[in-house]
């Protein structure tokens, strides 16, 4: 496990855009693990940059996300999807075609699940993982549990989640309560990790995950484990550590 000290939010996105672009340079087929949420969007927004100045080419690059809402249709603003065409897709040249996010609307879970992992196995498998940290240890949406997942699987959030995403909905109760999800093992396959985590809120879990030892009650903990795992995070996530 690697650890990069950031300043701050800024300071750790740039780091993170700064490992993504080495990666897309050197491999420009490149299949990236992507992630939604409020830490990885400064990243994105650098990647863009970047784009911008002609320092970086996504045509050829392919993506998997790691999650999406149960019940919500690409289109709809609170989706994974339209997070990810507002915030990385629409800006890049990435294709849309060369672009994978679970179907929220199937309703078929098994389906959806088999689905999703063979569309990562036919990419062959993901090249870099850009991961967040949940409140609770969550990665993905692999929330605390008794034993570590395998495979894409449809969860029910739990609480500390449902208050966590609150924050992006108008009410508390139009948080979906299940998700499809990449599972541990998804994870544990890519080639390269890397966690962007930031602010003191996080201080606690990035402690417990990352120098505690390795249990599903905080998924994230098994990275240790990983051959390839860089945690970028900012002074004030790292404080308890
Ligand atoms: C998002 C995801 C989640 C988030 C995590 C942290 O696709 O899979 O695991 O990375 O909930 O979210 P933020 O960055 O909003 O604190």
């Amino acid at each position: 496990m690697k650890i990069i000290r950031a300043r701050d939010y800024d300071h750790m996105s740039r780091q993170a855009a700064n490992i993504i672009s080495a990666q897309v340079i050197l491999k420009p087929d490149s299949v990236l693990g992507l992630a939604t949420g409020s830490s990885p969007i400064g990243t994105y927004r650098q990647l863009i940059e970047w784009y911008h100045k002609g320092d970086l080419d996504f045509a050829q690059v392919r993506t998997v996300n790691l999650d999406e809402y149960v019940g919500l249709a690409p289109e709809d603003e609170q989706s994974y999807a339209c997070f990810m065409r507002r915030n990385f897709f629409d800006n890049v040249n990435i294709y849309p075609s060369n672009t994978n996010i679970p179907y929220g609307l199937n309703t078929n879970a098994a389906e959806e699940c088999a689905h999703y992992d063979a569309v990562i196995q036919k990419l062959g498998g993901i090249d870099l993982q850009l991961l967040g940290l949940g409140p609770n240890g969550h990665i993905g949406f692999n929330e605390p549990a008794e034993f570590f997942t395998k495979g894409t699987h449809k969860v029910s959030l739990s609480e500390a989640t449902i208050q966590a995403n609150k924050r992006f909905f108008e009410k508390e109760e139009d948080v979906p309560r299940y998700a499809y999800t990449m599972g541990i093992c998804d994870i544990m396959q890519a080639e390269r990790v890397v966690m962007v985590v930031s602010g003191e809120a996080k201080a606690a879990v990035v402690r417990e995950a990352f120098f505690g030892p390795v249990t599903p009650q905080i998924p994230a903990s098994i990275l240790q484990l990983h051959k390839d795992f860089t945690l970028v995070a900012d002074e004030a996530a790292l404080s308890e550590c």
